[in-house]
């Protein structure tokens, strides 16, 4: 670092807020604060504002349908298609010649596509699907890497009204198996496999394994070439096609896009809850498309000739959201990078950023903290001048964090927008507007215009400024999931049923995150308060894993807890009691660490595997995981005296501690 860095580092530790540079708000999209009690006086109407963001097949005649409750239906009588919105309607306004999607292969290989191709080639892919015999509503399935052929594939299916559900490239095999079961899935589309770090990775091979464990038929699967000559050269089966081949049989096709209804089914997508069972959060046409579109303005500040870049995967909720349907509704250019951010070299997403000129860019705090490690040469050695905005999901981002994005990556001109949402709340719900409020590192900010969040206490009663309490959120949105697939009961319990007043009718919406409100009202969250995990920004649930252990052979049982992780966020530590007969050895915590990653994916594997006689449980048996979490952190411990084995809770803290 040099003297001025050390200088601009003591000055920035002692701000606590900041106010978004004038150039910035200048051309913001909203800039008027006016906006908060226009939402709040005209609420729900005031959502026709999002709605008109896009082109209706035939006008709703209701904002918001709440005779059914908590099963909230939005613009409910309004028909349209999402892949018209996202494609058709910019090519016919004229501007079939901007680029749609700019993508970049980890080796430097580019495409481009315009909306004029992305037009095509989304038609010719919905060809593709009908003669595969895919039908409206029958839910296909991808299990692709960061590729174009996966956003042009959902919106091929949303074009049919066919719902899609993408699971994440990096799950195992048995993970794509129990999506594919729970939703009924009988299509899949894939690829032969991918670059990482210069390697090429053989995806078919595990898509092949997740196959042979769907339990009903699966009627035709298409792979993506993506390897070319590196590839493993599997052969197809007779359910099995090649994209390109099937492409080229339908080339120059057209189907006209589906009017599909406000609440039909968009999509599904599979996260992770307190159960083992991964729960289908399901999304519908309307009223998340006007979310994402609105908040990918408001928010965001997206303008149609914009290049953004949202590094998260597709894969999941904000790769959805905000690489594909927010921006592409807008008529955004959106980048898309295969790879990881240190290869070939430590710089390469400053390269992509100046490369393309990106406009705004959206990534995770994780990353950000490994790009504090790697040092600020990486990107200082590139321009990034054309920045103007930058945003952060996933996680809590720490104050020191956020300066250091704020300074390196956007020269003090760029305002952040920290976003707190779920997959479940289908885009960002407490944020500052980037144009408008005043940013305080560490905090997200306030909710956001239409957004009714508070902070309680177990008794459901606002906590005062400053003490820790439950987020919770009173009035329904237009993104919000409308129920878990096929599981109304679990849509209930998991997200109602804790807050919600059945004698007043009053639902609230608890998405398990702890919180606290300073006297400004910006909210501070501070993470999951359920058994989930948040391993670098991706939501794990500790009973996957816990699962994915004890289905080791000689594994007895285990407990599962988040302990702190500079660069994660967090990191899984598995406590583990062996069968008898089976030794606490080397060869055993392989299989443990393989077990989690054929269950779940590399990304749940565990950072320390501590073998241990017993666990800590209480007289009635229940395992005391916040003792864990404990030990794990190198914490003092609290309290022991409710434990039926206070003795090994010394054993367990002298392994973990190596003593
Ligand atoms: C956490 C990702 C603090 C939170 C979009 C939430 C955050 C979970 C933030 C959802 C943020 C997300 N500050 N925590 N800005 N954004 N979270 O479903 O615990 O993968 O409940 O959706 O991530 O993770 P999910």
């Amino acid at each position: 670092m040099t003297d001025d860095d050390v200088e601009l580092e003591a000055r920035l530790a002692e701000q606590e807020s900041f106010d978004p540079p004038a150039s910035f708000v200048d051309q913001a999209n909203v800039t008027d604060e006016a906006i908060y009690d226009e939402f709040s006086e005209n609420w729900p109407e005031c959502w026709t504002r999002a709605a008109d963001l896009l082109s209706w097949d035939s006008e709703y005649s209701t904002v918001l349908d709440d005779s059914d409750e908590p099963f909230y239906e939005w613009f409910a009588d309004g028909d349209l298609n999402a892949a018209y919105n996202c494609v058709d309607r910019h090519v016919e306004d004229g501007n079939k010649n901007r680029v749609a999607i700019k993508w970049e292969g980890e080796h430097g290989n580019t495409r481009t596509y315009t909306y004029q191709d992305l037009y095509r080639e989304v038609n010719e892919f919905a060809a593709t699907l009908q003669e595969l015999g895919v039908k409206e509503n029958d839910v296909v399935t991808m299990y692709m890497p960061m590729i174009p052929e996966l956003p042009i594939a959902m919106l091929a299916c949303a074009r049919i009204g066919a719902p899609h559900s993408v699971v994440f490239a990096g799950f195992s095999a048995d993970a794509l198996a129990t999506r594919m079961n729970s939703a009924d899935s009988e299509y899949l589309i894939t690829a032969d496999g991918y670059y990482r770090r210069g390697d090429a990775l053989d995806h078919f091979q595990k898509a092949q394994e997740g196959l042979d464990n769907v339990e009903h038929d699966v009627a035709a699967s298409v792979v993506v070439d993506r390897l070319g000559d590196d590839g493993f050269g599997h052969e197809l089966s007779e359910t099995q096609y090649d994209w390109d081949s099937l492409m080229d049989a339908h080339r120059g096709d057209r189907v006209a896009p589906v009017e599909r209804n406000a609440e039909d089914m968009l999509f599904l997508m599979y996260t992770s809850g307190t159960t083992g069972e991964p729960k289908g959060v399901k999304h519908t046409t309307g009223g998340y498309l006007a979310y994402t579109a609105w908040t990918a303005q408001s928010v965001l500040d997206l303008e149609p000739g914009d290049t953004y870049w949202c590094s998260a995967d597709i894969g999941w909720i904000t790769g959805h959201s905000y690489i594909v349907y927010g921006p592409l509704a807008l008529g955004t250019t959106t980048v898309m990078y295969e790879g990881t951010p240190d290869y070939p070299e430590r710089d390469r997403l400053w390269d992509i950023i100046e490369k393309y000129a990106v406009d705004v860019f959206y990534t995770a705090p994780t990353a950000i903290r490994a790009f504090m490690k790697w040092g600020t040469e990486y990107p200082d050695s590139h321009d990034l001048s054309s920045l103007r905005l930058l945003g952060t999901v996933g996680e809590p981002i720490n104050p020191r964090a956020w300066k250091w994005y704020y300074t390196h990556i956007g020269h003090e001109s760029c305002p952040i927008v920290d976003t707190w949402w779920q997959t479940e709340t289908g885009g960002m719900m407490v944020t500052t507007l980037p144009g408008i409020g005043t940013m305080k590192p560490g905090s997200a900010g306030p909710p956001s215009p239409g957004i009714d969040a508070t902070i309680v206490d177990t008794a459901g009663e606002d906590v005062d400024a400053g003490r820790a309490g439950y987020l919770t959120v009173n009035k329904p949105w237009p993104g919000m999931l409308r129920t878990l697939y096929q599981n109304d009961e679990r849509f209930i319990d998991e997200y109602w049923e804790e807050y919600s007043d059945p004698d007043t009718d009053e639902w609230v919406y608890f998405p398990e995150d702890g919180a606290k409100i300073d006297d400004d009202g910006y909210m501070t969250i501070l993470g999951r308060v359920d058994d989930v995990l948040n391993v670098s920004g991706h939501r794990l649930g500790t009973m996957e894993i816990e699962s994915a252990i004890v289905g080791v052979n000689g594994v007895a049982e285990a407990a599962v807890v988040g302990g702190d992780h500079d660069l994660k966020g967090e990191a899984v530590y598995a406590y583990v009691i062996t069968e008898d007969g089976y030794a606490e050895d080397e060869d055993l915590r392989e299989s443990i660490i393989k077990g989690v990653e054929d269950g779940i994916g590399p990304i749940a594997r565990p950072e320390q595997v501590i073998f241990t006689e017993e666990l800590p449980k209480t007289r009635s048996g229940k395992i005391m995981r916040r003792l864990l979490e404990e030990i794990a952190n190198g914490e003092e411990l609290g309290d022991t005296t409710t434990l039926r084995n206070p003795e090994i809770v010394d054993e367990i803290e002298a392994k973990v501690s190596g003593d």
